[in-house]
């Protein structure tokens, strides 16, 4: 890399359906309750997507806000890069049918790493400026998760919602990205897991009457223990690596999944709960688009100064998970 050669966040934003489901829509088509589901998760509500409505539009929503935050035209863009699970279509990408309704010309891809999507995502696009690639990036983390779900299954139907937020990545002279962590194991691929529809197992009349396209959670408490210790992990080598301590960090953010997992990741990290973002209760899981979303919501709300030193971390199937560490630039919110 060369010394002056580094990324920083020129912009952000994000979008999400306008559809807002409370808890208690689960209470009619499931045993469960809206007590339980807020005192489990810290979820009191999330949005589903109108019919109709797929994940490019929300995603290019989310980009349109974060070029103009940025200040920068549609042109100016040298990359369109997705974080998505759940694509408009198994092909093109999510990243080309939101490149076509930006009016873009430039690359699109889509990326898949579940809910560590947009960690992975970052990752990627600091590295195309880093090395010379390009100038100017656009990153986004956009799901429709209402279309994965099995809403007979109350151990996961309640937990997710739809929305999409994106960055703006330019070159800058001095490290915004300052540094990332990314780890991957395959060995417990069954824990969460959508069974049909890839290659392995096409759609068929059976999968189809078996839910197998929906998302599967073995087990919500082991996925509860490895994303707790994961993420700490991850934060811990990556503030290592990049010679900080946790009281360097100014804010907080982890893939915003459930409150509990939250509250443990900071505990254990020793960064104290004012410090966290905790931004689940309006809006769900939201997988790839969960950190985008609560790092857009919490600039807006004026919690991200310049200079602040930003943490961000996730979790998700595969498993795989990351840590982002951002020296913020982007100045306040005009209120
Ligand atoms: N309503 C009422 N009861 C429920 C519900 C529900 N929606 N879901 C599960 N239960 C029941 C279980 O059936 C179980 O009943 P039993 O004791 O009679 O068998 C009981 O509640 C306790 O179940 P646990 O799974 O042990 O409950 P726990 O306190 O661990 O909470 C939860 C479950 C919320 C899923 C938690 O484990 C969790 O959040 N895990 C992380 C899962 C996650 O976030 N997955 C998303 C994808 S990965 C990611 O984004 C990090």
């Amino acid at each position: 890399m060369s010394p002056d050669r580094h990324a920083a966040v020129a912009g952000l934003g994000s979008a999400l359906p306008d559809r807002v489901v409370p808890n208690a829509f689960f209470e009619s088509i499931v045993d469960t309750s809206d007590e339980w589901i807020r005192q489990r998760t810290g979820i009191g509500e999330r949005r589903f997507a109108a019919d109709g409505e797929a994940t490019s539009d929300l995603a290019t929503a989310a980009a349109r806000r974060a070029l103009e935050t940025a200040g920068l035209e549609g042109a100016q863009v040298d990359l369109l890069i997705c974080a998505t699970l759940t694509p408009d279509t198994p092909i093109p990408a999510a990243a080309v049918w939101t490149q076509r309704k930006l009016g873009l010309t430039c690359p699109a891809f889509d990326l898949n790493a579940a809910c560590a999507g947009f960690s992975f995502g970052l990752s990627t696009g600091a590295a195309f400026i880093e090395s010379g690639t390009a100038e100017t990036v656009v990153v986004i983390g956009a799901e429709i998760l209402s279309r994965v779900l099995d809403l007979t299954d109350r151990s996961t139907c309640v937990l997710f919602g739809d929305g999409a937020g994106a960055v703006v990545l330019r070159r800058s002279e001095t490290p915004g990205i300052v540094g990332s962590v990314l780890g991957t194991d395959g060995g417990a691929a069954e824990l969460l897991i959508i069974p049909a529809g890839g290659s392995a197992r096409p759609a068929t009349q059976e999968t189809v009457a078996a839910r197998d396209h929906a998302i599967r959670m073995a087990s919500g408490r082991d996925v509860f223990k490895r994303a707790v210790t994961e993420m700490a992990a991850a934060c811990r080598q990556l503030l290592e690596k990049t010679g900080h301590t946790p009281e360097d960090v100014d804010v907080l953010i982890p893939h915003q999944a459930n409150a509990r997992i939250m509250v443990a990741v900071a505990e254990r990290l020793g960064i104290g709960q004012d410090r966290a973002v905790v931004d689940v209760e309006q809006i769900g899981n939201t997988s790839a688009a969960s950190i985008p979303i609560a790092l857009d919501r919490a600039w807006r709300a004026g919690r991200l100064r310049p200079g602040a030193l930003v943490l961000l971390t996730s979790f998700g199937a595969g498993l795989a998970w990351g840590a982002n560490l951002i020296r913020w630039s982007v100045p306040e919110p005009r209120q």
